[in-house]
């Protein structure tokens, strides 16, 4: 979309959906504008926490299986956009678009099949999906049909859910890998099988959440400095909660892997990492006397989120990154 087109009171209103809660209510998609303007900006910010998910997933060795991909709630269709232009438009057998507002399928469909000319693309449910996207859709959704999303997941291959990183849908996704995870491997964010660590009582205040990051360019740009003003949001502030599961005999982290939780808090000698294991959740400490580059590399914002540690007790002792290659 051209950005002087952009309907920024179109956006003043989704957002006020979205934030009362009351998008859920009924279809919000008014005209094709709409979907253009959100695609222009929201669904961007989305974009970027999927292509932070999916970095995650080739670190991980994760590749998709070569299955119909069907995007539930595609609303403009980013999920899927992120999906194909990472992992290439061959990387599946066709594209499937849903959304309760036919406006939104149609858009959906018409941008793939702009952006993808060789890959079919179809719209509406199908009963048994190959590979499922579900992106930012929790909020608007009532139990019955979470529940009925879930029955389908639970059909699929491999499912990929990102939802915002706010404690209530943390707690719904890791309600929903509860209900799933006898049924497939849990790729990520977990690196282990076992029940969810947050669901222990002393966890209760936490949840599973983690930062993506917007390209630098956003920072210098009118545009998008425009658009964080007018809705009321700091850019660099990407924070999703999400699940991978997958059928599929997956190759196992190695032992001990640990996946860090949230932002570290990083204090002069040492840093707070909340760690996630097959033990549980658990904040370890990171002392800089101890391990001097590693603690930098947090300080920085630059630590790997993956991690095999050495441990004594909660202090990290040894701290190798863990990569497919
Ligand atoms: C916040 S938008 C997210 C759109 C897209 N998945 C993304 O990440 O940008 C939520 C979408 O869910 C759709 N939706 C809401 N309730 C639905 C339902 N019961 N069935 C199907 N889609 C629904 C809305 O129409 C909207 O397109």
């Amino acid at each position: 979309m051209d950005r002087n087109t952009i309907d920024w009171s179109a956006l003043e209103r989704l957002r006020t959906a979205f934030l009362a809660g009351t998008a859920g209510a009924g279809d919000y998609w008014q005209s094709v504008a709409d979907l253009a303007s959100y695609d222009a900006t929201f669904a961007q910010r989305i974009g970027w926490k999927w292509d932070y998910v999916l970095a995650e997933l080739t670190r991980r060795g994760w590749s998709p299986p070569r299955r119909e991909l069907l995007d539930w709630g595609c609303g403009s269709g980013i999920a899927a956009r992120a999906f194909l232009d990472h992992f290439g438009a061959d990387a599946v057998r066709k594209l499937r678009v849903w959304d309760r507002s036919s406006q939104a399928m149609d858009f959906a469909a018409r941008r793939a099949r702009t952006k993808y000319p060789g890959l079919e693309v179809a719209i509406g449910l199908t009963e048994s999906p190959g590979v499922v996207l579900v992106s930012h859709v929790l909020t608007e959704l009532d139990a019955e049909t979470t529940s009925s999303l879930v029955d389908l997941a639970a059909r699929a291959e491999s499912v990929l859910w990102i939802e915002p990183g706010t404690y209530e849908a943390s707690r719904a996704l890791i309600a929903i890998r509860d209900r799933l995870r006898d049924h497939f491997n849990v790729v990520a964010p977990c690196t282990h099988q076992t029940a969810c660590g947050m669901l222990a009582p002393q966890n209760q205040r936490h949840w599973c959440h983690h930062f993506a990051s917007p390209p630098s360019a956003v920072f210098t740009d009118g545009y998008w400095a425009r658009f964080a003003n007018l809705i009321g949001i700091d850019l660099r502030d990407l924070p999703l909660s999400f699940l991978v599961l997958d059928k599929r005999s997956d190759a196992p982290m190695p032992s001990g892997a640990a996946r860090v939780i949230g932002h570290p808090r990083v204090y002069k000698a040492h840093a707070l990492l909340l760690g996630c294991d097959a033990d549980g959740v658990h904040e370890r400490q990171l002392a800089k006397r101890t391990l001097p580059e590693e603690f930098r590399r947090w300080k920085k914002g630059e630590g790997c989120v993956l991690q095999v540690w050495q441990r004594e007790g909660d202090a990290i002792t040894g701290a190798v990154d863990i990569a497919s290659d």
